[in-house]
């Protein structure tokens, strides 16, 4: 049978992932190679609604792309490739722009939090267009599945009420993309404030773990993470979601088991916990640095694969495009 075509994209938008990008999102791109027809983009076109520095951006969508290939992503096994590379993308978002409501794109939660925090006058159109954009990124693949975490759920529910909208209304053109929900799925959570995730936005530097970042860094980062008062190694959400949190992050890089940890730290205490895990996470990193620089020191190299990435995906995205725009009456 055929495998499930998936996509999904990340954003362009920090010089470093951070372990939740990875634990939650990455991690299971590599897993999908082998179970999914995958094709993962880096969402340039995204990462400008919100104001940027054109050479920052450039610069990121290549330490993006570098570290993918570092974490694991095999362009042999998936379509790997930059979004703005592919003009289909703009011109099917825009089609799709015009079969959605005005009041139907105001409702994403993630636009209100979004344009709230930003204020009126640096809130863009392009911040608001941007679900309709990510529809036309999934559509174009004919997606069969989209992994989603709880905050993207209603932009895949628009993507799917705009697939059947257009189907009914200019004749079957796209495939109707379900949620993929992955079971292990790691949420990150900040380390100074476990209250809340992991996430390059935090309030405090010392709260998110960059894979790029000097592992020396890194170690104090773990070292500081916030527990609690108590002693006792325990996994408990609730009550300890700093030493759960950190229990998480260690299971996730060694592939053991949360309780075969507990047994191996019954009886000792935080100190020891946090010393193994800024070592375990030391040889995770090194050799992703280094593969990452690698493919930094060889510009020419990077170019190609996502050349090579970018034709395998327009093949695909101007053939669904060809039948949008025949259907829509061009
Ligand atoms: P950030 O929240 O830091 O801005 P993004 O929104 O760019 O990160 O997220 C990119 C991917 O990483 C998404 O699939 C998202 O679900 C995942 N991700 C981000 N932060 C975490 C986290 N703390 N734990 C698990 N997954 C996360
Ligand atoms: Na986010």
């Amino acid at each position: 049978a055929r495998r499930p075509r998936v996509l999904s994209g990340i954003q362009p938008t920090a010089d470093s992932f951070h372990l939740g990008n990875y634990l939650g999102a990455v991690r299971n791109w590599v897993a999908m190679q082998d179970t999914h027809d995958a094709f993962y983009c880096v969402v340039d076109l995204h990462a400008i609604t919100m104001g940027h520095d054109p050479e920052a951006l450039r610069n990121r969508s290549r330490i993006s792309a570098a570290q993918l290939l570092a974490l694991g992503l095999d362009p042999e096994r998936c379509t790997l490739f930059v979004q703005s590379h592919v003009p289909e993308h703009a011109q099917l978002g825009w089609v799709l722009s015009c079969i959605t409501g005005f009041g139907e794109a105001g409702r994403m939660v993630q636009f209100k939090d979004k344009s709230t925090k930003a204020g009126q006058d640096s809130t863009s159109v392009g911040l608001f267009t941007y679900p309709i954009l990510q529809a036309a990124d999934i559509l174009l693949y004919q997606a069969d599945q989209v992994p989603v975490g709880e905050d993207q759920r209603q932009h895949l529910e628009l993507t799917r009420d705009l697939a059947q909208r257009f189907n009914t209304r200019f004749g079957k053109t796209f495939t109707v993309p379900s949620p993929y929900i992955v079971k292990d799925t790691a949420k990150i959570l900040d380390l100074q404030d476990p209250a809340i995730k992991m996430s390059k936005s935090a309030s405090s530097p010392n709260g998110i773990i960059e894979l790029l970042d000097d592992p020396a860094r890194s170690a104090k980062k773990i070292k500081s993470a916030v527990t609690d008062t108590g002693r006792e190694i325990l996994y408990d959400e609730e009550n300890k979601p700093g030493v759960s949190n950190l229990l998480t992050i260690y299971a996730a890089l060694t592939g053991r088991a949360i309780d075969e940890l507990l047994e191996a730290y019954d009886g000792r205490g935080y100190g020891d916990l946090k010393k193994d895990l800024a070592e375990v996470l030391l040889e995770f990193v090194k050799p992703i640095q280094e593969r990452t620089r690698l493919y930094l020191d060889d510009p020419g190299q990077l170019d190609k694969v996502l050349a090579v990435g970018a034709e395998k995906a327009r093949a695909v995205a101007a053939t669904t495009l060809a039948s949008a725009y025949r259907n829509v009456g061009f």
